[in-house]
């Protein structure tokens, strides 16, 4: 065992709602569980299944590496039977994200998300899961830098002498389709030149530089413009590993207690603070929301779940709770209004392009900016001249 690398993989879907898209019932955890016990020893060594809102998240753990295709069928075939019950209890939005009508190797491009690392576990293997509801991958990008590159966060990045190096970040360009590394701390402002820009990029991996060991990865399967259209929304998860090394458990939560605007909410066309809670109060109801991330602690031992630890249930994120609240009241006010509203191309529903379709012969040119264009002509025309 010792020396053998283990794999952790969550893979994540709505399958349905009970009722709308405030929460998966037990039944449908029940149907996933019940898929992955069958294959305990013959693929997996070990699993958890839960839910944060209308998202499923199955926590399997494995020695078949990240993209197996054994571990994604499982995946799906789990899927596949909790949208079997979904559709005969009529929930809403029964099979949601399963997008492809039969599984094909892996399940990037059909539906689910997926965030996987595979690495030796440690003499004690800290690990953190988040899972979230009505937000979408970039939600990840604030409190990563903050875990990864923050010293007023993260005291290890200066006390610790393993990371006192610093961390490699693999950014993704979303609308681009490439990625880029970048380190900390030297790199820190370019990195967020990139990441303070949820319609573009995304952070998807960290390493520590000191000797390229993973430490955390997010699920961004579903961020992407497909024929020029926003198909980003995907409430996402993530895996980080904590302490020796990495940043102490403590250390991983504490940009949460602050919480920052994300973008989701209501029709996934939002933006909304996102909200620290237990699994008991993971059902995001209020104007579909706000949006909610879940902490699951494990200790992973020879591959086995030891836990988990509800980190979020502590009381310590009461004040967090209260301040998110308090936030969602400022912002609702602005109802359909930017800065509630996100920006066009970052929305999941829109009627706009049918209402400017609607309005075509409708709209008039402003005399203004007809003589605008005119001086603008003649400025053109001088410059030529000069
Ligand atoms: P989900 O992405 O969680 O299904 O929510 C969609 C929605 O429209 C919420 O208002
Ligand atoms: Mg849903
Ligand atoms: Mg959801």
């Amino acid at each position: 065992m010792e020396n053998e690398k283990i794999t952790v993989s969550v893979i994540k879907a709505d399958v349905g709602g009970l009722c709308g898209h405030t929460l998966a019932p037990e039944e449908l955890l029940e149907a996933c569980e019940a898929v992955l016990e069958e294959a305990v020893d013959e693929i997996l060594i070990d699993y958890y299944v839960t839910r944060c809102g209308d998202d499923i998240d199955l926590i399997m753990t494995h020695k078949l590496g990240c993209d197996n295709e054994k571990v994604h069928g499982l995946a799906w075939k789990a899927f596949e039977e909790a949208t079997k019950i979904a559709k005969e209890l009529k929930l809403y939005g029964a099979g949601q994200d399963l997008l492809a009508d039969s599984f094909s190797g892996n399940v990037r491009g059909l539906g689910p998300g997926c965030a996987e690392m595979e690495f030796i576990e440690r003499k004690s293997e800290p690990i953190v899961i988040f899972c979230c509801d009505k937000t979408d991958p970039t939600a990840f990008n604030y409190p990563l830098f903050k875990m990864f590159a923050d010293p007023f966060n993260t005291a290890g990045l200066v006390f610790d002498p393993s990371m006192i190096s610093g961390f490699k970040f693999e950014v993704h360009d979303i609308i681009g389709h490439k990625k880029v590394f970048l380190e900390t701390p030297e790199e820190m402002y370019m990195l967020l030149a990139l990441i303070g820009d949820y319609e573009r990029y995304a952070i998807k991996r960290i390493f520590r530089r000191k000797d390229n060991e993973i430490a955390a990865v997010v699920s961004t399967e579903k961020l992407n413009y497909i024929a020029g259209e926003y198909v980003g929304k995907d409430d996402p998860v993530a895996i980080v590993r904590a302490q020796s090394g990495f940043p102490a458990v403590g250390e991983v939560l504490e940009p949460f207690a602050n919480p920052h605007f994300v973008p989701g909410w209501m029709r996934g066309s939002h933006w909304g603070p996102l909200m620290p809670v237990g699994e008991d109060d993971a059902i995001p109801t209020r104007f579909d929301g706000p949006p909610r991330i879940m902490a699951l602690g494990f200790q992973l031992s020879n591959g086995m779940l030891i836990g988990p630890n509800d980190l979020f249930e502590d009381k310590g994120f009461d004040k967090a709770r209260e301040k998110a609240f308090e936030m969602a009241d400022i912002i609702r006010r602005m109802g359909p209004f930017q800065p509630h509203r996100l920006p066009s191309g970052m929305m999941e529903y829109t009627t706009v392009p049918k209402v400017l379709k609607a309005l075509e012969d409708r709209f008039i040119p402003l005399e203004e900016s007809e003589k605008l264009k005119e001086g603008s002509q003649k400025r053109e025309n001088r410059d030529d001249v000069e």
